[in-house]
């Protein structure tokens, strides 16, 4: 594993190596055991779109990690003013030892992993968010104890998170369901992949979708950039929440995911958010310790292991 962009190119083994190291630094950061394995290294984190989870546990997870990053807005680079990523890449791999990069276009981050010299991990892109569905898993394994014939529901936009999750939850074993309004479909290459494995379905109906699930994810029905198609949206996705309604329809136990931020009464009622705080602010801790297990995977030198 060189890079972390896309969960797809990752296999089973390698996402539960980095969920197994990820507890282990979660054990460590409780326990006050030092684990500089990064010590004099330095992250840049490219941001395009804003950021409170992403921005916050790279820094600190560096910081943990006894290294340290440096915060590269795009406003305030050369890459704003139109600098290609090509070469962005070379200058910026002479001085870092990796950069994380949150942007519009799968393929700037693809670029900057093909130019670069050093790991590129992405902080979301509009096709994907695997820092975060590795975050997820690991909340999940934290609370189901396992993922084989677990069933997520995810309802809403078939999006960034929605991609993400399918392929990361398929490949270690889960089931997956996602109900979306019609137009508001995943990537379908995912979708053809997600087919095949014999443990997707793809509905409009999110009773069906949510029937028995041990995990229902949703997330903001207009994402970072869609904006201006807030109104349109809210009248497309109006029946598309997370309520006790359909909260009633899930396994005994089931939990509740958010990548976070919510837009109570939107995506996800209040009441739904608040009966399941626990696994959500977990899930938003857990981003720290599973993008720290990524950054040692990638950045360690592995000459001195
Ligand atoms: N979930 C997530 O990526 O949050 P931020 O946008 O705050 O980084
Ligand atoms: N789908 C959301 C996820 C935010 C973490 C967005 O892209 O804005």
């Amino acid at each position: 594993m060189k890079h972390l962009l896309k969960l797809s190119d990752l296999s089973e083994k390698e996402i539960l190596t980095i969920l197994n190291l990820a507890d282990q630094l979660k054990y460590e950061k409780k326990n006050r055991i030092e684990h500089h394995y990064l010590k004099g290294k330095t992250l840049g984190m490219i941001f395009a779109k804003s950021s409170t989870r992403t921005r916050v546990s790279f820094e600190v997870g560096m910081y943990d990690l006894g290294g340290s990053a440096l915060f590269l807005s795009n406003a305030n680079t050369q890459l704003g003013r139109g600098e290609p990523i090509e070469d962005t890449a070379r200058v910026l791999s002479r001085y870092l030892d990796g950069i994380m990069i949150r942007t519009f276009d799968q393929e700037e981050v693809e670029t900057l992993a093909k130019y670069g010299s050093i790991p590129i991990i992405n902080g979301l892109t509009d096709y994907c968010h695997p820092c975060q569905v590795l975050a997820d898993l690991m909340t999940i394994r934290e609370y189901k104890k396992t993922f084989k014939g677990k069933k997520l529901a995810f309802i809403g936009d078939g999006n960034n998170m929605a991609n993400s999750l399918i392929v990361g939850c398929l490949k270690v074993g889960m089931r997956v369901a996602v109900a979306c309004p019609a137009g508001y479909e995943p990537d379908a290459a995912i979708v053809a992949w997600a087919n095949e494995t014999g443990r997707f379905t793809l509905t409009h109906d999110i009773f069906e979708a949510a029937k028995d699930a041990d995990v229902v994810y949703t997330d903001v029905w207009a994402s970072m950039g869609e904006e201006s198609e807030a109104d349109e949206r809210k009248r497309a996705f109006a029946s598309f929440q997370v309520n006790d309604q359909l909260m009633a329809v899930t396994a005994p136990g089931c939990m509740v995911q958010h990548c976070l931020p919510a837009h109570r009464g939107e995506e996800i009622t209040a009441e739904v958010i608040e009966a399941h705080a626990n696994e959500i602010f977990d899930e938003a801790e857990n981003r720290l310790h599973a993008q720290k297990a990524v950054m040692v995977m990638l950045m360690q030198d592995k000459d001195t292991d």
